[in-house]
């Protein structure tokens, strides 16, 4: 199989003062750091991975930056600048407290993702206007709502339990007469088939914030970012660096069918970047035919 073509070929990988390859990847516009290399890397599989994430503790050191340094999970509001709006995000604090219940609050990366896109789009990096976004594990919704001011056509989505909280963030957030783009929030169950108008057409982005915390869902995960992806869908995903050998779990599994790429941290958003919190852009390799592969 051969992952060419999601690297942008009118900007070929390069090698940067690191030895990392660089290169355009999908519909984002700026460089990223190609894991195991891109489709021509020399790693064994299993390999990238490991390496990734040895790179990643070792040089950035992520359990010395502050956690929460962006977010306030005891308050039942958290207020936010963006795209020219005073955001309050509502959270239900006390809904933490419930065995597996993480998006009632919100998390750094979540911030961090969403000052992205906005930073993004303004450097002219990316484009979400007019554009099809479906959120993945939306929690208290700031990514979507983020996406939704930005011009993108956003579909907000998260586990059955989960959708009021989120429907009342849009709801509260989302009503200027001048919103560029829209808003729906929708359930979706990460392994269950996805709705028909989740998938047809295929989004143009999929976005999702510390969505890697746990290695059992992992493998549902994987089975929803490909059935909501095609060649042409920029993945972004943000997390938070907890645990070494989860995100190492995740990578590991998704560089058999996506070319990943890290985000620099110089391209975050200025006053949102954080130690703790690493990005990256996946695109779904292409499968060429044996004759078009050359073998
Ligand atoms: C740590 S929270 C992050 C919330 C939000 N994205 C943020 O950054 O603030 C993880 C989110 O993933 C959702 N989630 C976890 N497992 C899921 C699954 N199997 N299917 C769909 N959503 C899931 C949770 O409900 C929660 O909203």
């Amino acid at each position: 199989m051969a992952a060419a073509s999601a690297v942008r070929t009118e900007e070929p990988g390069e090698d940067d003062d690191d030895g990392e390859t660089v290169a355009g990847l999908g519909s984002y516009g700026g460089k990223v750091r190609l894991l195991g290399g891109g489709a021509g890397g020399c790693y064994e599989d299993g390999e990238a991975a490991a390496a990734e994430t040895m790179l990643l503790w070792g040089i950035q050191q992520p359990t010395l930056a502050r956690p929460n340094a962006f977010v306030a999970q005891s308050s039942l509001a958290l207020a936010v600048e963006a795209c020219g709006h005073s955001l309050s995000i509502l959270q239900s604090p006390s809904s933490l407290i419930t065995p597996g219940v993480t998006g009632s609050v919100m998390w750094d990366s979540g911030i961090v993702l969403g000052k992205f896109l906005e930073h993004a789009v303004d450097s002219r990096m990316l484009l979400l206007q007019g554009k099809k976004v479906v959120e993945l594990g939306s929690g208290c919704g700031l990514v979507g709502c983020i996406s939704a001011l930005l011009g993108a056509q956003v579909v907000l989505t998260d586990l059955p339990d989960r959708l009021r909280l989120l429907r009342k963030n849009v709801e509260t957030n989302l009503k200027h007469d001048n919103m560029r783009g829209s808003a729906v929030v929708k359930e979706l169950i990460w392994g269950d088939d996805p709705d028909r108008d989740l998938i047809e057409p295929l989004p143009d982005y999929v976005l999702g914030s510390d969505v890697i915390y746990s290695e059992g869902a992992v493998e549902d995960l994987m089975e929803t970012l490909l059935q909501l992806s095609g060649t042409q869908t920029t993945i972004i995903l943000a997390g938070e660096l907890r645990n070494d050998s989860i995100l190492e779990y995740f990578l590991d599994a998704a560089m058999k069918y996506f070319v990943v790429g890290r985000v620099d941290q110089a391209q975050f958003h200025p006053d949102y970047h954080s130690q703790r919190v690493a990005m990256y852009v996946l695109v779904k390799k292409v499968k060429l035919t044996e004759t078009e592969d050359g073998l």
